[in-house]
């Protein structure tokens, strides 16, 4: 049997200890040979540079083949339906990475997909950008994954996809999480009690972690006027950061909207690690798709 990674709930807490530990093994540039003669298709509707470079990359080294996909040379573009594509897909490929426009498309092909099918990205969740962050989180704060309740975690900022995995992500590893979100933009549903909504901005004070994403999501566009006036006071600056510990470390998954949900004195300040967290993407996803692909 195989899996899928569609929302990162699809892991539990000891499938993330699993893929974790396999981490620092794949941090090597050498090229290995676990995904020998897999093939692994990849689709983006939108656009990516971490995800879809890492992605690209990490499947060389691991000795995989990468088939990119660009969806607009696809049948499925002339209205071919995922069922058929998916069929002949069981096929061809070994696993299918697939960043889309609507979550519905990932389920649509899983369901007639006999192979791991993992999501880069849709509008409900980035499960392989949290699963790396967590780990970039315990890297930095030297904690152990059981430890992670000791961490005071704070994302600043839009519930959208990045947030509502992270979200889950807290829930399944128990981490204090605090997301802090303009009333009009705050989840109706109900969390674990380690997850507190609120719009209160001075709940930043103590954080270990303070997390931002940009505020108008891929495909949101037409929001952008409205949103950046009500997103406005939760920008990720210096006078908020001076509330957070004096080491506290400031994450962002990028791309990043500078001026906007964080200053350029932030992102390029001290505590970012910013380009460390972009790095650990392609160890992570590394020892995902061993994890997912190698045995499927
Ligand atoms: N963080 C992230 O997924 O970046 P890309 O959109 O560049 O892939
Ligand atoms: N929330 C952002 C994340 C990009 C990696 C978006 O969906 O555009």
């Amino acid at each position: 049997m195989y899996m899928n990674l569609i929302s990162i709930k699809d892991l539990n807490k000891q499938q993330i200890k699993e893929v974790y530990e396999l981490v620092p093994k794949y941090k090597l540039k050498d090229t290995t040979t676990e995904l020998k003669n897999k093939y692994i298709g990849l689709i983006f509707e939108k656009p990516s540079t971490r995800t879809r470079v890492s992605f690209e990359v990490g499947i060389h080294q691991l000795g995989g083949i990468p088939i990119e996909l660009d969806e607009k040379q696809l049948q499925l573009s002339r209205g071919e339906t995922i069922k058929d594509t998916a069929n002949i897909f069981n096929h061809y490929l070994d696993g299918l990475i697939l960043r889309v426009h609507k979550h519905t498309t990932l389920l649509e092909f899983s369901k007639y997909s006999k192979i791991p099918i993992v999501n880069a990205l849709s509008d409900e969740e980035h499960p392989c950008q949290v699963i790396s962050d967590i780990w970039t989180v315990l890297e930095i704060k030297k904690v152990k994954l059981d430890e992670l309740n000791k961490i005071k975690f704070v994302y600043v900022g839009d519930f959208n996809n990045v947030c509502r995995s992270l979200v889950y992500i807290s829930e399944i590893l128990d981490i204090n999480s605090y997301f802090i979100i303009p009333k009009k933009y705050q989840p109706k549903a109900k969390f674990k009690e380690n997850i507190i909504i609120t719009d209160e901005i001075e709940k930043i004070k103590d954080a270990d972690v303070i997390y931002t994403d940009v505020w108008v999501s891929m495909g949101q566009e037409k929001e952008r006027k409205k949103r950046i006036k009500v997103f406005k006071p939760y920008q990720v600056n210096s006078k908020l950061i001076s509330l957070a510990k004096p080491d506290c470390i400031v994450m962002h998954c990028l791309p990043a909207n500078r001026g906007l949900e964080i200053t350029d004195e932030v992102i390029d300040g001290k505590n970012s690690v910013v380009i460390k967290q972009a790095e650990n993407r392609l160890y992570v996803q590394k020892a995902l798709m061993v994890y997912i692909f190698k045995n499927k």
